[in-house]
């Protein structure tokens, strides 16, 4: 009695035990097809709508220890000033805590000045209103309402302006060593640039773009003055309309690789681009982009700009990639750029006439 009672419910348990595995089997493959991991990495913004950002402030990396007080960063500090950035950034009031927070408290703050354009004021950021609707429908709208604010106020306080997303994070050492040697008088603009629908190809929106003071004054006086050359409406694909637009006034659409021909502004996450076959050949982009590129661990610059679709938490962990996380022993040296030196070479050259 007592062994057939234990009999069933032996059965019983490896029957509840076997379905128990056959099920996690089939949810795990449920999850886990490809379609899935690929999500891991986006491509889309509707895919990262919902990702939930640090619930808590992840704080500040403390830079008064021992390993940063051996760094240089003269170099940096010249280009601070010798080239002024000013960033925007798309954002919107759903986006204000989850995603512009997180600019601002990451890569946003070496911009010289860094402005966050919305429909709905926040103090905290601060967030301008601008008088344009939400969503994707109206992001053309937004970025010609956000460059006419800025040719309005602030066109004499940056060389260069630099549209970007919320999810996009960006390496303002790099841009600035990208742009020392074009003049803000240049008509001219760079980005991660596009081959279709405009001769000259247009820079893609996520990675962002950046203009020259010449080209914003342009856009804003020539272009938005006449339909023919900047598209009225508020809807379109923001950054195709944005290259229509340049090229109707005569912006060039700059070539932002580096001398070894990588490129420096990145439509997706650096794993996306380092991990050969991550996405198929036919996918969309391997038509789009302008000058061939390399998939694997050649495809990005040392000196590399942008990367697109990059969550709230990534922000902080390329944060401490990009600015703390040293490997022991080796250090870095640069040369003072020759644009720097003109500064120099003058006092010298004033201190020897004495
Ligand atoms: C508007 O732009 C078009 C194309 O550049 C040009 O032909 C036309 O003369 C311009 N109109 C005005 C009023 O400036």
């Amino acid at each position: 009695m007592i062994s057939s009672c234990r009999q069933t419910v032996n059965k019983q348990f490896i029957l509840t035990l076997s379905i128990g595995v056959t099920a996690g089997f089939m949810v795990a493959y449920v999850l886990l097809t490809p379609e899935a991991i690929r999500r891991i990495d986006f491509h889309t913004s509707s895919e990262m709508a919902n990702l939930a950002g640090p619930t808590m402030d992840p704080g500040e990396h403390g830079i008064e220890e021992e390993f940063h007080q051996m760094e240089d960063r003269e170099v940096a500090n010249k280009m601070y000033n010798k080239v002024r950035i000013l960033c925007w950034i798309m954002t919107g009031p759903s986006n204000h805590e989850k995603r512009a927070r997180h600019v601002k408290n990451t890569w946003g703050k070496r911009c010289n000045i860094i402005l966050f354009m919305s429909s709905k004021e926040d103090d905290t950021l601060p967030a301008i209103a601008l008088p344009v609707g939400e969503g994707r429908n109206n992001l053309w709208g937004k970025t010609k309402e956000a460059f006419k604010y800025i040719y309005h106020h602030y066109r004499d306080k940056a060389d260069w302006f630099l549209k970007a997303d919320d999810d996009t994070y960006v390496i303002l050492e790099n841009l600035r060593f990208m742009l020392l040697p074009h003049q803000p008088s240049e008509a001219v603009y760079f980005g991660c640039k596009f081959k279709p629908y405009v001769k000259q190809g247009y820079m893609s929106g996520g990675a962002g773009y950046v203009l020259s003071q010449e080209a914003l004054r342009r856009f804003v006086e020539v272009g938005l003055t006449n339909s023919t050359r900047c598209s009225k409406k508020n809807s379109g694909a923001e950054d195709v309309e944005m290259g229509k637009c340049m090229e109707a006034v005569n912006v060039v659409a700059g070539d932002s690789r580096d001398s070894m021909g990588r490129g420096r502004f990145f439509p997706f996450v650096p794993e996306h681009h380092l991990i050969p076959g991550h996405v198929n050949k036919d996918f969309w982009y391997w038509q789009y982009i302008y000058y061939q590129s390399e998939e694997g661990m050649n495809c990005c610059s040392d000196n590399a700009v942008s990367f697109h679709y990059v969550s709230p938490n990534q922000m902080y962990v390329l944060e401490y990639l990009i600015y703390h996380l040293r490997p022991y022993g080796i250090s870095f040296h640069v040369e003072m750029p020759q644009e720097l030196q003109d500064a120099i070479v003058g006092i010298q050259n004033k201190n020897s006439t004495r």
